[in-house]
């Protein structure tokens, strides 16, 4: 089931997204190539899956989470591209293709990063493309801006960066994983939530919870990923985290007790779900999906 789910919200945000990267210029052409090579390319969109399963949810419908749905992979897509460069984790090979500054060059990368980041932004801040009345548009605007900087993604980078090398204990790992990565899944989810225009306090602080577990679980898995699938199921290079000497869960915990931590954390998540009804089947579904999946 999750994978029809996956496929038809895949298309969903894969049409509204597309529009985005015709370049307004010629002669900024190889900008906008740049950075519809790094978003148009297959990745799982599970940021955009989960804007709509939050929507859903409660009741809303989809259309009014397009304009979401492309924004957090927007800051998704950024995210990856400056987390291969040289600079970071210095990585050749993302969704099964060179990376963006393989296949174009660094300064390419480093601007079509930047330019996707803005675009989130001005996607959300669209009443065209984001259907919202003008304080749920601002309250999108400020949550993602969280999320995305400092005290969210890019701080969660920062730390990232700062302990190669380091045995970070359990708590500051979480930490990193929290930022790095937990921040924009919980700001995916309040973005759905928030483009139902049915959310309420009780709601939005469960499906909080729901997120928090997830997206914890969700670096968890992709550090487990990283010890035992394969370059080919991965779309990127396997065993670059011991190879960049980087703090895991696999690595602090050992393979196993990770794989027992994701399953808690997926089982946290659907408790968090209780109070919903049948409509909350596709974020369910997803919590098993993030700990279950190969790639
Ligand atoms: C990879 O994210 C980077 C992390 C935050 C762990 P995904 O596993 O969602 O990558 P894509 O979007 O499917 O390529
Ligand atoms: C990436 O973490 C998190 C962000 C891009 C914000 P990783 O460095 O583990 O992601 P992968 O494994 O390269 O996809
Ligand atoms: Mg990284
Ligand atoms: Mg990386
Ligand atoms: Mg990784």
């Amino acid at each position: 089931m999750i994978a029809a789910y996956q496929a038809h919200c895949q298309r969903r945000v894969d049409s509204a997204l597309e529009p985005l990267f015709e370049a307004p210029r010629p002669e900024l052409t190889q900008l906008y190539q740049a950075m519809r090579y790094s978003v148009i390319n297959g990745g799982k969109r599970v940021r955009p899956l989960l804007v709509y399963a939050a929507c859903e949810a409660l009741g809303g419908e989809p259309q009014r989470a397009d304009g979401a749905a492309c924004a957090v992979e927007l800051i998704h897509a950024y995210s990856l591209v400056h987390d291969d460069l040289p600079a970071m984790d210095d990585d050749d090979l993302r969704r099964g293709q060179p990376t963006t500054h393989k296949a174009f060059d660094e300064a390419s990368a480093i601007l079509a990063g930047d330019g996707l980041q803005s675009l989130a932004f001005e996607v959300l801040a669209d009443a065209r493309r984001n259907p919202q009345n003008a304080e749920v548009r601002l309250a999108m605007i400020s949550s993602l801006a969280r999320a995305a900087g400092p005290a969210g993604m890019v701080g969660g980078q920062a730390i990232d960066l700062g302990s190669v090398g380091m045995k970070l204990n359990q708590a500051a790992l979480e930490s990193m994983h929290r930022h790095k990565t937990g921040a924009l899944i919980e700001a995916s989810v309040r973005l759905g939530a928030l483009a139902s225009a049915r959310a309420d306090e009780r709601a939005l602080k469960a499906l909080h919870n729901y997120a928090q577990a997830i997206g914890l679980a969700f670096q968890v898995q992709d550090d487990i990923l990283d010890v035992e699938s394969d370059t080919a199921t991965l779309g990127k290079t396997q065993g670059k985290d011991q190879a960049n000497d980087k703090p895991t869960y696999p690595a602090l915990l050992g393979l196993d007790a990770a794989k027992a931590y994701a399953l808690e954390l997926r089982d946290q998540a659907l408790h968090a779900l209780r109070p919903f009804d049948s409509a909350a089947e596709p974020l369910r579904e997803l919590a098993r999906y993030i700990v279950e999946r190969r790639s």
